[in-house]
């Protein structure tokens, strides 16, 4: 159904996958969305990934492929940070979210990594039912982190998922 891979090394389907997924981002961030040039920029970190989720049921070449979901990560020795996960909201609720983030452990645990950090809204339920379902658990609440004009501020959730 879906495939979960890494980025393409063809610079021009490289270019496409990213726009792609900044327009996702746009959609599924739009207070925080991270553009094609931010993208680009935090990728060209060795220690920066993207994992990109392709609906199978649609390809019509290697070219043109369906984009419907994206993790972008950072591994640092024995720790992983998961800083941006989305899937296009026509897709949302098909275990894409999970499938990627399955695929992410698998990759994290063959590089020896200990354990997978997130920064997550309070309110974001969607999220955070997703993280609960993958065995993350709160280490800590930054209050009021988010700050939202005219309105309470929203703690961020500190979660870790750990593999020793
Ligand atoms: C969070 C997000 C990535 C989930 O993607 P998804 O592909 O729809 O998630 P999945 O289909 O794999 O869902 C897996 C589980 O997560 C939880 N979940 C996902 N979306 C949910 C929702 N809208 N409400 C409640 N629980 C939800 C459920 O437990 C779900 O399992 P279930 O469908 O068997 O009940 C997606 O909603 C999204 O892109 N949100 C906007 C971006 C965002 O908030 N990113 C996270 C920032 S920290």
């Amino acid at each position: 159904m879906f495939a979960i891979e890494a980025l393409p090394t063809n610079a021009i389907e490289l270019e496409n996958v990213i726009q792609t997924v900044a327009n996702i981002e746009a959609v599924v961030q739009p207070d925080d969305a991270w553009n094609q040039k931010t993208l680009t920029e935090l990728l060209e970190q060795d220690s920066i990934c993207l994992l990109i989720a392709y609906d199978q049921a649609k390809e019509e070449s290697v070219s043109h492929r369906e984009i419907v979901g994206y993790c972008l990560y950072q591994t640092t020795f024995e720790q992983a940070e998961v800083l941006r996960i989305g899937t296009d909201p026509k897709y949302q609720r098909q275990g894409i979210a999970l499938q990627v983030l399955n695929k992410l452990h698998e990759l994290l645990q063959l590089n020896q990594v200990e354990s997978l950090l997130l920064e997550v809204r309070a309110d974001n339920a969607a999220a955070i039912a997703l993280y609960e379902q993958q065995a993350f658990s709160i280490i800590h609440r930054r209050k009021g982190y988010y700050k939202v004009p005219h309105e309470p501020a929203i703690d961020a959730l500190i979660m870790q998922h750990t593999y020793i």
